[in-house]
């Protein structure tokens, strides 16, 4: 995204952690083919007051970079937060509440293995909603879809964000536990799993929300996406035999927290949380 907003002309920084050495040059390649310099910053209040920000990291990374750039985050227009999962921050959006906050869910894959290099390896789709109902859509949307089309609003993004997160409890936990490709995922014992997985998610989700969410269209969702990337290894997979932390607790953990609380039996979700647990602090 951030090589499509220069490439649209767009003014932006990027913030770098202040122990890294700044790196202004950015090369993209795949889907995007890039470049050029982008303007590199470790002081956020050298953020212009005003701007969005884009914030895209990993669920359990939330936090961190609201408390770290609270100062200069409550001065943005905007905020948009990416990540897979659910629960991440709760209370420290709740803080920023006054701020138009939107979740923006993607299809695109990139990766990077190397500074200022990203591989944009899978054209995708996105969305962008409020993350809390008061919040409307804002011009800026428009200008996020100019750059990396197709981009779409959508209203009821939280639902969209369920049904991603049925897809990334089975898929990831699962594929990961089994050290296969998504396509392995087709055969009979994982679909089996497959379909508890989503029916305690559904289950979850009745107890949090007066529409309906039914199984079915988990399940359907999980396979659909099982299809479309059958040759794919997982973010979960990739973590792990990197020595990476996972997002597992914002995933199956997630659904486990809220089961608990009430009083709702999760228990496939409870044991791939679990057992994702143990090969992560093996591996480390
Ligand atoms: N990549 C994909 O294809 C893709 C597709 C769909 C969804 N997602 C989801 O999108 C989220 C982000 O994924 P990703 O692949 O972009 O993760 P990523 O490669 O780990 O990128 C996150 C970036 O944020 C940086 N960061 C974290 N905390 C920071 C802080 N306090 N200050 C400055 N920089 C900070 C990280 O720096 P460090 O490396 O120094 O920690 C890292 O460069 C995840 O939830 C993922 O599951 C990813």
């Amino acid at each position: 995204m951030s090589a499509r907003l220069l490439q649209q002309g767009q003014a932006l920084h990027q913030l770098s952690r202040p122990y890294q050495n700044p790196n202004p040059q950015l090369t993209v390649m795949g889907y995007t083919q890039f470049r050029g310099t982008v303007s590199q910053l470790q002081d956020p209040t050298k953020i212009p007051s005003g701007a969005n920000w884009i914030i895209p990291v990993k669920a359990w990374q939330l936090a961190s970079v609201l408390s770290t750039y609270s100062d200069a985050i409550h001065t943005a227009k905007e905020i948009y937060i990416s990540h897979n999962g659910m629960g991440a921050a709760e209370s420290e959006l709740e803080l920023l509440r006054h701020i138009p906050c939107f979740d923006w869910i993607t299809t695109h894959g990139a990766w990077t293995n190397t500074a200022g290099i990203v591989h944009h390896s899978g054209h995708g789709e996105s969305w962008v909603g409020p993350r809390f109902p008061e919040h409307q859509r804002s011009a800026s949307v428009d200008i996020l879809a100019t750059a990396l089309p197709p981009l779409n609003w959508d209203a009821n993004i939280q639902r969209r964000r369920w049904i991603k997160l049925a897809i990334n409890c089975s898929i990831n936990a699962i594929a990961t536990l089994a050290d296969k490709e998504n396509g392995a995922l087709e055969e009979k014992p994982f679909q089996l799993q497959i379909v508890q997985v989503c029916n305690e998610v559904a289950q979850v989700y009745r107890q949090l929300h007066t529409d309906e969410l039914p199984a079915e269209t988990l399940v359907h969702a999980v396979n659909t996406v099982i299809k479309q990337t059958r040759n794919n290894r997982n973010s979960m997979l990739q973590d792990i035999h990197a020595g990476r932390p996972t997002e597992i607790d914002f995933l199956n953990g997630y659904i486990e927290k809220k089961g608990q609380k009430h009083q709702l039996p999760t228990p496939l979700n409870s044991e791939l949380a679990d057992k994702i647990r143990i090969l992560s602090n093996r591996v480390k």
